[in-house]
């Protein structure tokens, strides 16, 4: 077969844009074969792009095709004999005269309805083998099989639309970035461990044996060093890795707007990321997103929402009613508050009685729900009666005074026909997390939430320091370079109340999804060193870590503060998926492996001595070959 010229593929138009205007002309398409039906002696094609959809049409009866033949299609037949060799995903080159379509064969739902195209010449460009899944929206192949043909997923119009977006969003962000003169700076990924709370990954360097880089977690210590540079304003479209448990907004390798400014403080960052999201969603969605944005400390959001990143598109807050049970005779309560517990609650509207009422299944699984949490009970009181005459139906109402019931109705504005839920634990945490979760259970089990909404606020005063379980220590919560709020500096300073203090820390929320976190930063050496040693790191492990950062703090730093921003789960909200994989080209599965190539995958034993290591034990490649096997099923 002889090549083919490419006039072949210099298409005149994309499969989305003919309309009616473009009758009686003639265009050249070229796209994918979505789907083709064979009427005998007419064939129609649906051809694809990234742009639509445009019917195509072979008619031999039709006096255009017979004038338009070339040497491959030299009569009728042989063009119908083409058109029955055409299966889905053949790439296609179309050249045909656009035509209106009879008023009842009109499909509203494509930009290109009105119209279809009269095949006068078509020519194969490439043939395709029958597909492992249909390429169409409502795919119904599992996720391995599409992960595995990645490239026949993306060929989906809702995954492009999604890449689209994302693009959209980061085209946005430099035009408005640069507009703000920001300088776009490439930071390495061959470098050293930056903590930001997940384990590193590691490279092996060939020429330096036994030594390792760490991909960057994220690119912090590099843009702190551009403000002691005087690079004043940075951003980078940051790829960050991070080996931790994946989750549905969570990937092993991700990506930043990382933003670092010189002189600066938390007010000018909050405007300078309202602005971007501002002119994001005004571009994106022609929607008008109200700035600035609310704000809440992180003690209110956790007191109302039992979470750090709460979804404010619905109330259904969290009460307090520790004060209602001070002299409670009810002992599970009893006991949590003598030890220094909380007991906390929500009230659910109308959710007592009617087609709506929670059922002793609904009580019994979201008990079970929160002890998930760590929460030992779940007591839920229906409202019978309001007033003096209250009347709680309850396993527990019988250990409750008429008092305790009277009082509970009324802190949670509680009507006849509501219920009550109350977790009570003498780990405040474990309070919030149980009803934090069971608060956007129930909302979405109720259709509470507004799906259309976007809430963005920010959650500010984050604490210093969090305990590690697993490290038995504090650790930082947002990272060590982050500095401690004013009102709080003496106290760090004389190392008092460590678990109380707050950093100049925020993080931007949005519909319950963190999208972005960030501080100001320690710009004084002396600060910098008291809070590793705070973090219980010695001087050989600063030394060794951050010695190099711990110098360069010395030479003129100029206060500075910065935020990044996670691109993902911005375009998920977006776009309106709930999984990261929607939003990215190659993602991995929750096992951090890419079904597709078969990555991390085992090395050449020849490739392993050259780089001096060797393995303790073999078990090659385990956790992508389980990923494999749950293919075969
Ligand atoms: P942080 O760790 O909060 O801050 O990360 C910033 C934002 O990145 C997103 N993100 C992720 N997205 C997908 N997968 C992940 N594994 C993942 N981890 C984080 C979140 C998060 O809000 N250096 C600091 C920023 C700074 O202080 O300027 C940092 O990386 O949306
Ligand atoms: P028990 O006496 O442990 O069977 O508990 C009686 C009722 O009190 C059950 O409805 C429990 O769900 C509830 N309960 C027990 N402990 C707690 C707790 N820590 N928080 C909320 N409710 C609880």
């Amino acid at each position: 077969m002889s090549a083919l010229s490419n006039e072949y593929w210099k298409r005149t138009h994309t499969c989305g844009e003919l309309t009616g205007e473009n009758t009686d002309q003639e265009v050249l398409l070229c796209g994918w074969v979505n789907t083709r039906r064979d009427h005998g002696g007419l064939i129609f094609i649906d051809l694809r792009d990234r742009y639509g959809i445009t019917q195509v049409v072979i008619d031999p009866a039709q006096e255009a095709q017979e004038k338009g033949n070339n040497n491959n299609l030299n009569n009728p037949n042989n063009l119908l004999d083409r058109g029955s060799e055409i299966r889905n995903e053949f790439v296609l080159s179309v050249r045909g005269v656009v035509r209106g379509r009879p008023a009842n064969m009109v499909n509203s739902k494509l930009k290109t309805g009105e119209i279809e195209l009269l095949v006068k010449d078509l020519t194969l460009l490439s043939r395709a083998e029958t597909p492992p899944f249909v390429v169409e929206d409502d795919v119904d192949a599992s996720e391995t099989l599409r992960l595995k043909h990645r490239y026949l997923d993306l060929r989906r119009s809702t995954m492009q639309r999604n890449l689209f977006v994302r693009s959209q969003f980061i085209q946005i962000t430099r035009e408005y970035l640069a507009g703000e003169n920001f300088m776009d700076i490439e930071t390495p990924i061959l470098f050293k461990s930056t903590p930001e709370g997940a384990r590193d990954y590691l490279v092996p360097s060939r020429v330096n044996p036994g030594a390792f880089y760490a991909l960057p977690q994220s690119p912090q210590i590099l843009k702190q060093l551009l403000m002691i540079s005087g690079m004043d304003r940075y951003y980078q479209i940051a790829r960050c890795f991070r080996d931790e448990d994946l989750r549905a907004d969570r990937q092993p390798e991700f990506s930043q707007i990382d933003i670092e400014l010189s002189f600066t403080d938390e007010e000018t960052i909050f405007a300078l990321l309202e602005g971007l999201m501002k002119r994001a969603y005004k571009e994106i969605l022609n929607m008008d997103i109200p700035t600035p944005f609310n704000r809440l400390t992180y003690k209110e959001a956790m007191e109302n929402y039992g979470v750090d990143k709460p979804d404010t598109r619905f109330e259904l807050k969290l009460q307090d009613a520790g004060e209602i049970f001070a002299n409670t005779g009810f002992n599970a309560f009893k006991s949590v508050l003598s030890s220094g517990g909380r007991i906390k609650g929500i009230c659910v509207k109308g959710a007592a009685e009617g087609n709506a009422a929670f059922s002793r299944k609904d009580f019994d699984q979201y008990t079970k729900y929160v002890s998930n949490f760590g929460a030992k009970g779940l007591a839920w009181l229906k409202v019978i009666k309001t007033g003096p005459e209250t009347e709680l139906n309850s396993p527990i109402a019988k250990f409750l005074s008429q008092k305790e019931q009277v009082a509970l109705t009324k802190t949670f504005s509680a009507n006849a026909g509501d219920v009550i839920f109350i977790i009570a634990d003498k780990d405040p945490d474990v309070v919030f997390a149980g009803l934090g979760a069971l608060r956007l259970q129930i909302g979405r089990d109720r259709g509470l939430i507004d799906q259309s909404a976007f809430h963005f606020h920010w959650v500010t005063e984050f604490p210093m320091f969090e305990y590690s379980v697993e490290e038995k220590r504090y650790v930082a919560k947002h990272h060590p370079f982050t500095q401690p709020l004013d009102e709080d500096r003496e106290k760090f300073l004389k190392d008092e109340d460590l678990p109380k203090l707050r950093a100049a820390a925020y993080d931007l929320v949005l519909n319950g999804h963190e999208v972005a976190g960030g501080s100001l930063r320690i710009h004084e050496p002396d600060i910098q060193a008291a809070m590793f040693r705070a973090l219980n790191m010695s001087e050989d492990q600063i030394q060794s870590q951050f010695g190099f950062f711990m110098e360069a703090l010395k030479y003129g730093t100029p206060p500075h503060g910065g935020i990044a921003v996670g691109i993902e789960r911005n375009i998920m909200i977006l776009v309106g998926t709930e999984a990261i994989r929607d939003v990215m080209a190659f993602p991995k599965t929750q096992k951090a492996s890419c079904l597709m190539s078969n990555c991390p995958s085992v090395t050449a034993p020849e490739q392993l001595a050259e780089l001096q290591i060797s393995l303790l034990k073999q078990k090659p490649g385990s956790s992508q070959r389980s990923d494999m096997m749950k293919l075969k099923n």
